[in-house]
């Protein structure tokens, strides 16, 4: 008993030992963090400026947003939430209690299935399909069509937006590449598709990322969240930026939220010394070659498919399951980020990741579940990293914009694998806490906060053009 106590303890070391010699270059250090959090800071000041924004990798794009939600926001709105893991239609109502401080949001949603082709197919359908769910939900939920209902657009892709209600496509990102769209604006692509569809008498006032969306539901309850931060299909982080520092918008005072887009950082090269050759296989294969380099190391649409080359590589390498590789294994997308969050569940981890490589054909012994599971390990462990550097760049960004030795400042985050990934979370927030010490970081989960921000967005889009017709 002492021995086999022994062996499987020697075992399991040793296997851990191996996996992670092979996965040394995805390990990333505190310095190496640091690193790319200084290089992130430089490219944020350079997209920035107008002299250098177009060679920029990080966009840092002008949302039009100026503030926070500021407790006015009132009324019925509807949402469009495009791009996210789910597309989905929703009602929110934003309501100031009589005789009470805080303010209630009721929400209504339907998520609508968005088949594959529609996203690499013709933009025209695509947003014919939109509207037509957008019709279909007023009919379920028996909304008046009569109504002139106002309605925000959180639409997840990079914009260049010269006002609230308008934005034109700079490109695709994740797996979309609808064709006929890029350049073109956004809201009135919508609003087109939407008299198409006939019958509903909809104001689209709003195109917000949803990232800003994420901050503006976060801040509707905590007048401190001044970052969106977004970890799901796609990744990406907006933050207030001062005015004075937004090259591409007139005006000094005050601040604008910018959307960084920083999916696209190391498109330069910025992030090669930390590339390996399975980062390269990923972009190889997807369908923007040499684009969002840092969205597939991070994000949700490659971390399942990061895992599973790796597990093909070490497989055909002897290391694992006796050298016999499957046909599931070497098929793509057969590992899912949902498997990967699966196989590192606290306890039922080592369970799950048997029955996943079952479920692939292959005979896993139970030394290969351990070197799998961890495999899971490192390719999220990177991930959250990697993020941790990039929100370290911002949340130092900030607090030198507005000369504080210390920041206070909450983050609201949003994303399918933030959500529902067990450690990931965890590990975020330890690793963010080492890297700036001198920001005290709050991060709150804004639970649907893209879609509904964009009902906020949207209020404020209202109280103005109410304003400014008095
Ligand atoms: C992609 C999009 C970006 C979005 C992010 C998260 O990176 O380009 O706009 O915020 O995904 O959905």
């Amino acid at each position: 008993n002492v021995l086999s106590a022994l062996l499987t303890f020697f075992f399991f070391f040793f296997f851990f030992f191996l996996v992670d010699r092979f996965l040394y270059a995805m390990r990333l250090h505190d310095d190496q963090l640091r690193d790319i959090s200084a290089r992130f800071q430089a490219e944020m000041k350079k997209g920035l400026s107008a002299e250098s924004n177009a060679a920029a990798t990080l966009k840092m794009l002008p949302t039009h947003v100026c503030s926070t939600p500021d407790g006015s926001e009132n009324g019925e709105f509807l949402a469009v939430d495009l791009g996210g893991s789910k597309f989905k239609v929703l009602q929110v109502k934003v309501r100031k209690e009589a005789g009470r401080v805080r303010r209630s949001v009721e929400m209504q949603e339907q998520t609508y299935p968005l088949p594959k082709e529609l996203l690499i197919g013709r933009g025209v359908e695509l947003f014919d399909h939109v509207s037509e769910c957008l019709k279909d939900f007023l009919l379920q939920k028996k909304i008046s069509l009569e109504k002139k209902h106002p309605l925000g657009f959180t639409f997840s892709f990079p914009c260049q937006q010269t006002a609230l209600n308008q934005g034109l496509l700079l490109n695709w990102s994740k797996n979309y590449w609808a064709r006929g769209l890029q350049g073109k604006d956004m809201v009135n692509t919508l609003r087109q598709a939407i008299s198409r569809a006939g019958g509903m008498d909809v104001d689209v006032l709003a195109l917000v990322n949803d990232t800003v969306g994420t901050m503006m539901t976060c801040g509707f309850d905590d007048q401190h969240c001044e970052v969106g931060l977004i970890i799901g299909t796609g990744t990406n982080a907006c933050y207030m930026e001062e005015l004075r520092h937004i090259d591409l918008v007139e005006g000094d005072e005050g601040r604008m939220c910018v959307n960084t887009e920083w999916g696209a950082f190391g498109d330069d090269g910025a992030l090669d010394d930390y590339l390996t050759e399975f980062d390269r296989d990923i972009d190889a294969a997807s369908i923007n070659p040499g684009k969002q380099c840092l969205e597939k190391m991070v994000s949700g649409l490659y971390l399942g498919e990061l895992v599973r080359l790796v597990v093909l590589k070490m497989t055909k390498l002897g290391l694992l399951f006796d050298g016999r590789v499957t046909d599931a294994l070497r098929t793509k997308g057969k590992i899912t980020t949902a498997h990967v969050a699966a196989m590192e569940q606290y306890k039922d981890g080592l369970k799950n990741t048997r029955d996943i490589l079952l479920d692939l054909s292959l005979n896993p012994s139970p030394d290969d579940c351990i070197a799998v599971q961890h495999v899971c390990t490192v390719v999220s462990f990177r991930s959250s990293n990697l993020v941790a550097a990039g929100l370290a760049a911002i949340l130092t960004r900030i607090r030198q914009n507005r000369k504080l030795k210390t920041l206070r400042i909450t983050v609201g985050v949003d994303g399918t694998v933030y959500k529902t990934h067990p450690q990931y979370a965890k590990r975020l927030h330890k690793v963010v806490r080492r890297l700036v010490p001198d920001c005290h970081v709050r991060f709150v989960l804004s639970e649907s906060g893209s879609s509904k921000g964009a009902a906020m967005v949207t209020a404020v889009a209202q109280r103005v053009t109410a304003r400014r017709h008095q």
